[in-house]
């Protein structure tokens, strides 16, 4: 079999990463995939970097094993705290791409920023690695931080565009420091799926900036370049594996792909 028809591997530490992989559907539907949810192990948001580095390790050996042609860190934490890593040990292997780079890349491009908000998980937020990015490209713009950690598990127990989320985002959302934004980036792959809520509440005259377009556009350009695009004629098969077989994992997915869709477990060693 040609290197082309190889599947990407996608992951996460549940179902955020869904939304990029939902992405990379839409516009690659020909390619084959695997994704992994680490569901045991969410969320990566308050781990150590440490732990995050030695999941994002096994799950690369993981989809290295199943002949994986592209690795994509479906996951902000995991780009933040393990990218490097990854690259220095993986990258001779296997391309790899995270989420936080086609995203500054994008906000580079937007001249119309003064003032961008960032809101992620404790570990993206403590990393830094947003606003040193940001400020390499576009130095003087302001750029404010929050962590925003009841977010991530709140979706991933399947509480969005209701009571409960609306009241977290407020609480969030509602921060001083959030003033006379131009933009704020939803540094977190689970927050597309409360994105309109977080719209609604800045008003129009605020961007939402989130992963999903920019790094399904990365992901083509890169299997593009190194002419790795899966030339088969059929639809590409998509296989989810799990840490931990979760409901929250299999509703999500559903509403996303609208149709149930199938998970294997596989379990990471401790
Ligand atoms: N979706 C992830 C991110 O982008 C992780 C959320 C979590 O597990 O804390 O950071």
């Amino acid at each position: 079999m040609l290197k082309n028809n190889f599947p990407l591997g996608i992951f996460d530490s549940g179902i955020g990463g869904l939304t990029i992989a939902d992405a990379i559907i839409k516009c690659l539907p020909h390619e084959d995939i695997l994704y992994f949810g680490d569901t045991a192990h969410l969320p990566y948001g308050d781990k150590s970097p440490e732990l995050v580095r030695k999941y994002a390790a096994q799950i690369t050996e993981f989809l290295l094993e199943h002949n994986c042609k592209m690795l994509v860190i479906a996951c902000n934490t995991a780009s933040a705290f393990a990218y490097d890593f990854l690259q220095e040990n993986y990258g001779q292997r296997i391309k790899i791409i995270n989420v936080v780079e086609p995203l500054v890349e994008n906000l580079e491009a937007d001249r119309s920023l003064s003032k961008i908000a960032i809101i992620g998980t404790r570990g993206t937020i403590a990393s830094g690695v947003y606003p040193k990015k940001i400020k390499a490209v576009i130095p003087n713009v302001e750029v404010v931080c929050k962590e925003t950690p009841l977010l991530a598990p709140m979706i991933e127990a399947g509480f969005f565009h209701d009571k409960i989320s609306q009241e977290i985002i407020e609480a969030y959302l509602s921060d001083q420091q959030f003033k006379n934004i131009d933009a704020i980036v939803l540094a977190c792959t689970h927050y597309p799926l409360i994105k309109k809520e977080i719209q609604v509440f800045f008003g129009e005259k605020v961007k939402v900036f989130d992963s999903t377009d920019f790094t399904q556009k990365a992901v083509k350009n890169v299997l593009e370049k190194e002419q790795l695009l899966n030339n088969q004629k059929k639809k590409g098969q998509h296989r989810f594996f799990l840490s931990d077989n979760t409901a929250s994992f299999r509703a999500t997915a559903k509403i996303l792909f609208g149709s149930e869709i199938e998970s294997e477990f596989y379990a990471l060693s401790k």
